[in-house]
């Protein structure tokens, strides 16, 4: 049985795209409008990052990339949205439903408790300390490298008011493009799965986070077997809130250095914008582990950051991240060899989609 989202017809696809333009420019606005507030609340002694900023942090002291042609960077920016709109065209994924009045009280609550946690993060980049979040482990079973606040958030990854405002600090830093951005992910586990019974399909989500991704996953593909894992429990519990709409979802607490599945236990696996985030020798273990629980002639889609040269004229814009946002391993992922690394792993490189400042590629198990 396969009931994957079917494509437009060419009828109804005129009122489609003026839907679809609707939505995501609402969306594009709404968070670039947050984006500018924040701006100008934190304007004077902690500037928000430009492109042409001076690095602090983990960032080069002087760029080396030139500045971005901003008319190119737009028209990135755009050619994100033409793929998504594309993709759902195509049948590949349904609409996201970005315009749903029963979420917009929702929205504004998560856009005031955003506002009212902003002064806190941003006194921590003024103060560069990221390390209040390893005063909250008291168990001191997780790794340094996590105990961090990553972008100076309130809490890092350890508490529940973290994980509510982690989708509108992700949206903002993208200014609306990010679940855009996660769907070039989805678009490939649209492909794989196409044309099979998808509740004969076992995905994994390594680091799931709030459960963004898997939501999407799941809007799409209903009755598929969907497994998260993340570190984090206030994380997973907020992942497993979102997803109690589909009975075939679940969310554990792991850690993804050593995941508690048998070998070959999924069909695909996907991980999205976690490998920037770990150390270079993590990075690895992950990745093992990942290639581990995939079977012989599963599908790996991995998701993160665009890396050095991806797009040159993006090129300064990554150099200048991580001094803005406390992002201790981004310069070290920025070079790192990736198709090498899954290579150590196991795994073939199959595909890559660049989607703005994301890349998507899937790796391929051997059969046996
Ligand atoms: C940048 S967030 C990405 C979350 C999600 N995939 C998304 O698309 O938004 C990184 C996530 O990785 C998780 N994480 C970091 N290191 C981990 C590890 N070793 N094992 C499991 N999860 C980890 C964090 O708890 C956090 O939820």
């Amino acid at each position: 049985m396969s009931d994957a989202p079917s494509s437009s017809s060419p009828a109804t696809r005129p009122l489609a795209r003026i839907g679809y333009a609707a939505a995501q420019g609402a969306r594009v606005a709404w968070y670039t409008a947050h984006y500018a507030l924040l701006r100008a609340m934190t304007r004077g002694g902690g500037e928000r990052p430009r492109d042409d900023a001076p690095a602090r942090s983990t960032a080069p002291a002087r760029p080396t990339a030139p500045p971005p042609d901003r008319a190119k960077v737009r028209a990135a920016f755009r050619a994100l949205f033409d793929a998504d709109r594309a993709n759902i065209e195509a049948g590949l994924y349904p609409p996201p439903r970005d315009l749903d009045p029963t979420r917009l009280l929702r929205t504004l609550r998560q856009s005031r408790a955003f506002f009212a946690d902003a002064r806190a993060v941003e006194a921590r980049r003024r103060r560069k300390d990221a390390t209040e979040a390893r005063a909250l482990d008291r168990s001191g079973r997780y790794p340094s490298y996590y105990l961090q606040n990553f972008h100076y958030q309130t809490d890092g990854w350890l508490s529940r008011r973290s994980a509510r405002l982690y989708d509108t600090q992700v949206e903002v830093l993208f200014t609306g493009a990010a679940d855009a951005m996660r769907r070039a992910a989805l678009a490939e586990i649209a492909r794989a799965i196409r044309g099979t019974d998808q509740r004969r399909i076992a995905l994994l989500d390594v680091a799931s986070g709030t459960g963004r991704f898997l939501a999407q996953v799941m809007d799409a593909f209903p009755r598929l077997a969907a497994t998260g894992v993340d570190l984090s429990p206030a994380y997973v519990e907020e992942a497993s809130e979102r997803l109690a709409p589909w009975p075939t979802a679940k969310v554990l607490e792991a850690n993804a250095e050593s995941l508690p599945f048998e070998d070959g236990a999924f069909d695909a696996a996907v991980s999205v914008y976690l490998f920037h985030e770990l150390p270079p020798r993590v990075r690895r273990l992950v990745a093992a582990e990942v290639a581990r629980v995939v079977r012989p002639g599963g599908l790996v889609v991995f998701a993160d950051s665009i890396q050095t040269g991806d797009d040159p004229n993006l090129d300064r814009m990554l150099e200048s991240f991580p001094g803005w946002f406390h992002e201790p391993y981004y310069a070290s992922y920025l070079a790192e060899d990736l198709d090498a690394l899954w290579a150590e792993a196991g795994l073939a490189r199959e595909r890559e989609t660049l989607a703005f400042l994301t890349k998507v590629r899937t790796y391929r198990k051997p059969a046996a």
